[in-house]
């Protein structure tokens, strides 16, 4: 098994003025992986403790949530995983560009009526700020059970000069996360889309 060599902090409940004292601490060899709007912890937690050569952040709103995020970091005894409590918008303007090997968002429509389109996560402003900040060759992965939602992600996706689609199927801890199973038990179908950064 390979040996993990970072010495970032294990968790890290605080404001995101603190990620790039994060950043500096992750070792060279880690990949970084964030998961936008990571809620109480469920993917994230399980992910990492599956992937010992990445480091993840979850960026999370909820202070609620945060708490029970780091609370689940710590149960599993990650030392791979932290938590940043704010608005994914404003961490991902402060990432350095090329750095993120991976992007996770699941779930991420808390207004999944129409008229609140333009609110959502997923759009060109934030995307060109995770393509900057996306290593080249790096992915954006995606899932909603809001049809709707993933049609306007595949379009932002197929629009970007950076960006290339590409066929994968979901981490299968996406689909054992509290809002993968409540969908899938009401019957609701999980779109799922890959994208990757060009690498030239
Ligand atoms: C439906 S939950 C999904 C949680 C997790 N991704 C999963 O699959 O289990 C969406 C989460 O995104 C958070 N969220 C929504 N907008 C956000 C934003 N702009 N920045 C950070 N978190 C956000 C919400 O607070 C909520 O916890």
């Amino acid at each position: 098994m390979p040996v993990k060599e970072t010495t970032a902090p294990q968790v890290l409940l605080n404001n995101i003025g603190t990620l790039p004292e994060l950043l500096s601490n992750i070792a060279s060899n880690m990949l970084l992986e964030i998961e936008i709007g990571c809620g109480n912890g469920h993917f994230l937690s399980m992910y990492a403790e599956e992937r010992d050569m990445s480091y993840l952040i979850g960026v999370e709103l909820k202070q609620k949530r945060c708490l029970k995020a780091l609370k689940k970091i710590q149960t599993y005894k990650l030392s791979n995983a932290a938590i940043i409590r704010g608005k994914a918008e404003e961490l991902i303007e402060q990432l350095p560009a090329n750095s993120v090997d991976k992007f996770h968002i699941y779930f991420p429509d808390p207004w999944p009526k129409t008229k609140h389109r333009r609110r959502r996560f997923l759009r060109m402003t934030n995307l060109e700020n995770l393509c900057r900040s996306l290593k080249p060759g790096g992915e954006i992965l995606f899932c909603s059970d809001i049809y709707d939602y993933y049609l306007q992600a595949k379009l932002l996706f197929l629009i970007s000069r950076e960006l290339r689609l590409f066929e994968a199927p979901p981490p299968p801890q996406v689909l054992k996360s509290v809002f993968g199973r409540k969908f899938l038990s009401v019957g609701n179908e999980i779109f799922f889309i890959s994208s990757r950064k060009l690498t030239d």
